[in-house]
């Protein structure tokens, strides 16, 4: 088994790790496919850059495996930054689960995204798990997320799917969809607490939606792009926001200094141990109080498209 994830807050790496941990577990000893868990965290641009990763991931997938990839919604999309990079992906018909997670706002259509990019990269999508993560923007709005609960609830995702992976008794995973509409009709706790799609739904010929963008206080649609988080005198040089920085972007010898491009994926604020690092642009906090604002009370449930 393979799980790969890209996920500077964490919550990505958390749920796709639970995720591909529990699916083996449960697969059990005779499973044709208890193997390690092979994981690769592709959220450092020096992975993403890297000959040998690139080399590694086009002869890295087969038939036989089950595999894992995680990635955060960003607008309403898949981050596309990494679009250029996940597109090299061969998957040689391996049999994809994907993961999402997101702030509780939506997700939008990055599920069908990830379902066109990856199956056009030839893997067999078998799953899309969308699940809320504490948002990057905030301390408060879906604070802790994914939780005890969470996890309690992708055991159960877990235990559906390798039902489903199951079922086959020879090489391919075909899911059977009266089996998954027995099992489920079995799970009360369960169907209360996730919502199950079919994961023909994903498939679309009509343009996905545009990314989503934030009003700035006239109204106007802002972009994020030249925004960069400061630093403060609480900065101790101890260098952790430049090697955690996905794009690379924080200079190694001056750490105040982003010098490459800033997804706002909020890494260096949320992990800098002496909370050093900030957002002070006034169109950023407006965005991330409207998202708090609008977005904390009502938690969305897990959604399994299978
Ligand atoms: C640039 C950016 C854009 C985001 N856009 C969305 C969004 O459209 N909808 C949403 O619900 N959450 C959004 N989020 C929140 C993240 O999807 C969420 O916090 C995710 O769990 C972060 O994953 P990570 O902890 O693995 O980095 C966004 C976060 C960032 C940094």
């Amino acid at each position: 088994m393979k799980v790969l994830y890209f996920s500077p807050t964490g919550n990505t790496k958390k749920t796709s790790i639970f995720i591909s941990k529990s699916i083996r577990k449960k697969l059990g000893c005779a499973s044709q496919f208890l193997q390690t868990v092979e994981a690769i965290d592709f959220t450092s641009i020096n992975v993403r850059k890297s000959e040998s990763h690139l080399r590694n991931i086009s002869t890295f997938f087969s038939s036989e495996d089950i595999v894992i990839i995680g990635l955060p919604v960003y607008a309403g999309r898949i981050p596309n930054v990494l679009l250029k990079y996940l597109k090299q992906y061969v998957g040689s018909g391996a049999h994809l689960i994907i993961v999402l997670t997101y702030g509780n706002r939506h997700y939008d259509d990055a599920a069908k995204e990830a379902y066109q990019i990856f199956s056009n990269c030839g893997f067999d999508v078998f799953a899309v798990i969308c699940v809320v993560g504490e948002h990057s923007f905030s301390n408060i709005l879906a604070k802790d997320k994914p939780n005890q609960l969470d996890f309690i609830i992708l055991e159960d995702v877990a235990d559906l799917l390798v039902r489903c992976i199951k079922k086959n008794k020879e090489k391919n995973i075909v899911k059977s969809v009266s089996t998954i509409e027995e099992y489920i009709e079995h799970m009360d706790i369960f169907t209360d607490q996730i919502l199950i799609k079919n994961i023909e739904g994903l498939k679309t010929e009509v343009p996905l939606k545009p990314y989503f963008q934030p009003l700035d206080k006239n109204g106007y649609p802002f972009n994020f792009i030249g925004i960069k988080p400061i630093t403060d005198q609480n900065c101790t040089a101890c260098g952790l926001c430049a090697s955690i920085c996905p794009m690379g972007a924080i200079k190694k010898d001056a750490f105040d200094t982003v010098n490459g491009p800033c997804l706002k994926c909020c890494a260096c604020v949320k992990r800098c141990p002496v909370n050093a690092k900030s957002f002070v642009d006034e169109n950023f906090i407006k965005h991330r109080l409207e998202l708090e604002e609008a977005y904390s009370e009502n938690i969305r449930k897990t959604e399994l498209y299978i």
